[in-house]
């Protein structure tokens, strides 16, 4: 007997690997999307809720999108449109026929899809300002919500924005530090896991083209400013998806192919370090030499769920999938 699909709610800034992890999930039979929430971050809130209706319409699907907060908790949304083009989607101009504007807002629509789902996933694809602001109102959250898959940070390695940092949880740190102190289980995937191999290569784009269907043509196409971007930003050629590489680990938990857990902070007061995420590796805030630095922390929040490696071909396997 085929399981009953695993209830979703999915919160996104809405740009061009966003979109390509909408279709994953709005195509797959493990999971029913119960609500897409907007964060501004990439692009401007309404542009994000533009593509993700966009993105909606093409599936043929039916899933509520609600818009949230369209700042940072403490700062000025600073946006990715040097990455992924001034509409986050390649400027090629999608736009979708049906505007449909819900009549609540993402942090209510968040606590309320918990409440009416206990057991609820969720996966971020964007800066953790909306999750923040839900915790806030509804601290019962953790109790309801089986497990969270956080598309962000740079664990043990370099980011994308600054040396110390990568761009979703650069973005909001202060809401980012505020998830992590949470009881949330969290699961991290970091932005190198989309880096080298995991990167589409020409015979992947290659592949995907030569399906034809509208839903392949659009990830290619609305990814074309991204693709040379990150050719500029790390010299490595082809199409790298860190959104659609959370949602294939959220989708396909066995793809993983080690993760280990570990007591995870947010550094949000440095400029220097905004927004790295420091992994506690080798459990140094055991040592009660550390004990105090950490101790908000082991006090606070539980383990996070690092994945430190996947199964790309598998990981590829179910894209071209959801693409076909
Ligand atoms: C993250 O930032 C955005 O550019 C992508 O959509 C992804 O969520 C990668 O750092
Ligand atoms: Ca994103």
């Amino acid at each position: 007997m085929t399981p009953a699909p695993r209830k979703l709610l999915i919160d996104t800034d809405t740009a061009s690997d966003d979109a390509v992890a909408l279709i994953m999930a709005l195509r797959s039979p493990a999971v029913s999307v119960e609500a897409i929430t907007i964060v501004a971050g990439n692009v401007p809130l309404r542009q994000g809720v533009s593509n993700a209706l966009y993105t909606v319409e093409l599936c043929h699907a039916k899933v509520p999108v609600y818009a949230g907060a369209e700042v940072p908790l403490h700062r000025p949304l600073e946006v990715a449109d040097w990455f992924h083009g001034k509409d986050g989607l390649g400027d090629h101009g999608y736009r979708p026929a049906h505007p449909v504007e819900q009549k609540i807002d993402a942090i209510e629509a968040i606590v309320a899809t918990a409440r009416a789902n206990p057991g609820l996933e969720i996966v971020t694809l964007g800066p953790l300002t909306n999750l923040a602001l839900a915790l806030e109102r509804e601290p019962s959250l953790p109790e309801l919500v089986s497990r969270c898959v956080v598309m962000g940070g740079a664990p043990c390695c370099e980011g994308n924005v600054t040396p110390a940092a990568e761009f979703n949880l650069w973005v909001d740190p202060e809401a980012a530090r505020r998830v992590f102190l949470s009881k949330l289980k969290l699961e991290l995937v970091g932005w190198q896991l989309s880096r080298f191999d995991a990167v589409l290569s020409e015979n992947d784009i290659a592949e995907i083209a030569a399906l034809n269907t509208a839903l392949g043509n659009f990830s290619l196409e609305c990814n074309s400013t991204a693709k040379a971007a990150y050719f500029t930003q790390t010299g490595e050629h082809g199409i790298s998806l860190p959104d659609p590489i959370a949602m294939a680990l959220l989708l396909q938990p066995e793809l993983s192919l080690e993760a280990t857990d570990h007591y995870t902070q947010i550094e949000a007061r440095s400029e220097l370090t905004r927004g790295m995420s420091l992994v506690d590796r080798l459990n140094v805030s055991g040592d009660e030499r550390n004990a105090a630095m950490w101790a908000e922390t082991r006090e606070n929040a539980v383990p996070t769920k690092i994945h430190w490696a996947m199964d790309v071909p598998g990981w590829k396997q179910l894209l071209i999938e959801s693409l076909r």
